[in-house]
């Protein structure tokens, strides 16, 4: 069972269309996966509740749930025993201890990026304290970039891209901007999931998404920027 961490301090840089797209994807090319929203917002947890019976089903757990002590309790975080993927939402903020128990027990983490000066500075920050956090905590989990609303022809995307080419964490997806990912969350589906013949392009920056989660494989026309990059 892998768990899939999806993280950044900064709001609305794409972690739910993220972690319900990744959840999406497994459970479409039939893996048992599952969906853990730790962001009392609950915009993971509605995007499963609208999700269409004809979709293949991902078991949801609304982790983040405001409830009474402050604390879920541990049964309401289980998953069934077949779950192959846990896919996991987080909110832009977090205390230190919960996030550290879940670097803890995560396999990978996918930290989303906005093409803007703005996001790019609050980014580059949280990841130097998240690599301070696992170097302290002795742990190695592989951490990938993706970049989300690319618009390749656009002077802050390619700002974005090279200052990430320089870094030391990879680069492992661009996913671009479309109103497609609006419209695929108002369905409680993913984007491969609309079978859209215009989505091709997509389906490949998602296959390579997977593939680095899968494997630890960049693709060909990503720059390798950690030649030891870890499979998990
Ligand atoms: N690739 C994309 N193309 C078009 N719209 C997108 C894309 N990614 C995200 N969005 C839109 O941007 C908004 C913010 O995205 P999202 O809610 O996934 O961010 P978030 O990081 O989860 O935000 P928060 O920190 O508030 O939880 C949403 O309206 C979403 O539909
Ligand atoms: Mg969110």
């Amino acid at each position: 069972m892998k768990r899939l961490l999806i993280l950044n301090c900064k709001g609305g840089c794409g972690k739910t269309t993220i972690a319900t797209n990744l959840a999406g994807y497994y459970a479409a090319s039939g893996t048992s996966t599952a969906l853990l929203d730790y962001d009392p917002q609950g915009s993971s947890q509605r995007w499963l509740e609208l999700r269409p019976e004809d979709c293949s089903v991902i078991h949801g757990v609304f982790a983040g749930k405001p409830s009474k002590g402050g604390v879920t309790r541990a049964f309401a975080l289980r998953v069934p025993e077949e779950t192959r993927r846990i896919v996991i939402d987080t909110p832009a903020s977090m205390k230190r201890l919960e996030l550290m128990g879940m670097l803890r027990a995560a396999s990978a983490i996918i930290v989303p990026v906005l093409p803007s000066a703005i996001d790019q500075h609050v980014t580059l920050d949280f990841l130097n304290e998240l690599t301070t956090l696992c170097r302290q905590m002795a742990i190695n989990i592989p951490v990938g970039i993706v970049v989300n609303r690319a618009r390749s022809h656009t002077r802050a995307f390619k700002q974005l891209k090279e200052t990430l080419e320089g870094l030391d964490i990879p680069l492992v997806a661009f996913l671009r901007d479309t109103q497609y990912y609006v419209h695929a969350a108002e369905l409680g589906c993913a984007i491969v999931e609309l079978k859209e013949r215009s989505l091709k392009k997509d389906l490949r920056q998602w296959e390579a998404l997977v593939d680095w989660l899968e494997t630890g494989k960049l693709p060909p026309h990503i720059p390798h920027n950690q030649p030891d990059c870890v499979a998990i």
